[in-house]
């Protein structure tokens, strides 16, 4: 296993680009199963659940070639179900059950269990799926859906939480190719289902409402191959911003959508983070000291909860108390008590951390819990003195394209290495 050594106390400068946003395609590559003709995906990160995305695609008999930041999909023959567990190894792979279904009318996949932010359910997802005509059965920690006919329904798909991402990714999808039409209420706003619904959109479906909580499917009879560019990530934008604010440095982001990072940057702009727009990128700079804010996740367009980790590494820097209040799962507050380990006082009580911040950070060996987890460690340690050693960074690499040489590019001190 590997490790990073972050030096840290360098500011860090220049330019990084922005790639595409992991959680943009990993339902965009299980949404060329809907059809047989070739599908086209360009600006695809390099990422191992990208990578790993590809082999479940293979797996069901797609033919998946990666060339540089494309990948060329043919799902010309696949099968629906069989004895594969691949699912409860990336969460996100849940979402080749909607175009399975579509697509096949049967979609059996193994139950993708908790995870370490949360118990992560499926109710949702297969509420819709149930709404459209499904059957659905679990049994030996598989769940198998199957119609003979998918028949467009209204439905309401809001949960405990609010809206779900995956869970409107994967109804839809499975709607594209349903008879009549199919109401989704309640849908995920976020603009990865945007992204979703524009390739479905290319590929022959009519959706109209993406980017709203209704969403409204027409069904068709079969969709065709296309070809789209991923939406660049918005939460390794939000990433790389907080960590020129964490080191008082200056870095320009290339290609970051502002559009779809407004709660985020509002929220820095509040913490005295100087934020230009320059076209489609973003100069972010520290404006003298930083103050403390209080943050509440919520589903988009609120502060989304997969910068919340490294937004508490920014208000662990910062004078003063902060709260931050995680709304959409349970148990993220892993990086707490590794965040501890470099030096910060953060309490937790229920669903709130509540920060005392500006205390100094010493380098330290931590342990990566999750991706974004991580992510938070890597700003900490850049921002402390001494050595941090990370441990575990295959977290990172699920979902941070190229992070250690990107850092390396702004002029940040990391090294990786092989664990002892
Ligand atoms: N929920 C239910 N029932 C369901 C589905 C979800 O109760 O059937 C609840 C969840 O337990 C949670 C909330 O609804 O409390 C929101 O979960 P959602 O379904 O929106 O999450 P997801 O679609 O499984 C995606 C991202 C996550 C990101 C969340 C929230 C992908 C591959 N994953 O997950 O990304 O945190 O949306 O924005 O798109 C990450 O990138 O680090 C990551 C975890």
């Amino acid at each position: 296993m590997e490790s990073l050594i972050i030096k840290g106390g360098v500011p860090l400068h220049g330019e990084v680009t922005i790639s595409g946003a992991k959680n943009a395609v990993l339902p965009l590559m299980a949404a060329t199963l809907l059809t047989a003709e070739p599908c086209t995906i360009r600006r695809v990160p390099n990422l191992s659940d990208v990578r790993f995305m590809g082999q479940i695609l293979t797996w069901l008999g797609a033919k998946v070639e990666f060339d540089g930041d494309t990948v060329r999909i043919e799902a010309r023959k696949i099968r629906g179900a069989g004895d594969y567990d691949l699912v409860r190894k990336m969460r996100g792979s849940i979402c080749i059950m909607g175009p399975l279904l579509g697509r096949l009318k049967k979609a059996t996949v193994s139950l993708p269990g908790g995870c370490i932010i949360g118990a992560r359910p499926i109710n949702l997802h297969l509420k819709g799926f149930a709404a459209l005509g499904a059957k659905l059965k679990v049994e030996n920690g598989y769940v198998e859906a199957s119609a003979k006919r998918l028949v467009g329904a209204e439905m309401f798909l809001g949960g405990r939480a609010g809206s779900t991402v995956l869970g409107t990714a994967n109804v839809m999808m499975a709607a594209t190719l349903a008879e009549g039409i199919t109401v989704i209420e309640s849908a995920a706003c976020e603009p990865e289902v945007v992204d979703l619904a524009n390739f479905l959109n290319a590929m022959g479906a009519k959706i109209v409402g993406a980017g709203s909580p209704t969403l409204t499917i027409t069904g068709v009879k079969e969709l065709h191959g296309a070809e789209h560019e991923v939406i660049p990530d918005r939460i390794e934008a939000a990433t790389y911003a907080i960590a020129a604010a964490a080191t008082d440095g200056e870095v320009l982001l290339r290609g970051a959508r502002p559009d779809h990072l407004h709660a985020v940057l509002d929220k820095l702009r509040d913490a005295g983070v100087k934020i230009e727009r320059k076209g489609p990128d973003l100069l972010v700079r520290r404006n003298g000291r930083l103050k403390p804010v209080d943050i509440t996740t919520l589903t988009y367009s609120g502060f989304p909860t997969d910068v919340q980790a490294q937004m508490m590494a920014l208000m662990v820097l910062t004078p003063g108390i902060s709260i931050i209040t995680e709304r959409i799962f349970e148990s993220r507050f892993m990086h707490v008590s590794e965040l501890a380990r470099l030096g910060a006082d953060i309490e937790i009580e229920g669903p709130s951390a509540i920060i005392k911040g500006g205390k100094p950070l010493s380098g330290a060996p931590v342990m990566a819990s999750d991706l974004r987890a991580s992510a938070a460690l890597v700003i900490a340690g850049l921002a402390a003195t001494g050595a941090t050693q990370i441990n575990r960074v295959y977290h990172l690499d699920r979902g941070y394209e190229n992070m250690d040489s990107k850092l390396r590019g702004l002029g940040a001190r990391v090294e990786r290495i092989e664990e002892a």
